[in-house]
């Protein structure tokens, strides 16, 4: 199962991600969390510390790369994963893209 969840700011889509990512982990699945939010704080929600969440390094742009067959990962998902997510409490793998450059409000 892949969800996205997109919306209206400050709606609660961060607060509804996290507690579903936290309930299904809990019920046995892999989960793997992406926040893909250019001012990340799902990691909060997954009970992740900001401290943990900021020593991940973030995601390098050679990720990706374009064959005759279209985009390809360039390391296996289980390699990425391995490199460059935390794992929270329940279980709940959470992928770091990015980290803000500045402080933000939202
Ligand atoms: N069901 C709820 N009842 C009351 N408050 C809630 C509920 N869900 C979320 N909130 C609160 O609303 C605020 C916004 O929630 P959240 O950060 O999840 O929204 P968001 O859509 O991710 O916001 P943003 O667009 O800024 O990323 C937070 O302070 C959160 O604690
Ligand atoms: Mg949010």
């Amino acid at each position: 199962m892949k969800l996205v969840i997109a919306g209206k700011g400050g709606s609660g889509k961060t607060s509804i991600s996290g507690t579903l990512a936290r309930v299904l982990a809990r019920q046995g699945r892999r989960v793997l969390a992406i926040d893909a939010d250019s001012n990340p704080n799902l990691s909060l929600t997954l009970g992740i510390p900001s401290e943990r969440f900021n020593s991940v390094p973030t995601l390098p742009s050679n990720l990706l790369q374009r064959t005759s067959e279209g985009v390809q990962l360039s390391k296996t998902l289980d390699e990425i994963r391995s490199s460059h997510s935390l794992e929270g409490p329940d279980g709940v793998n959470l992928l770091v893209m990015a980290h803000p450059q500045h402080a933000g409000t939202g």
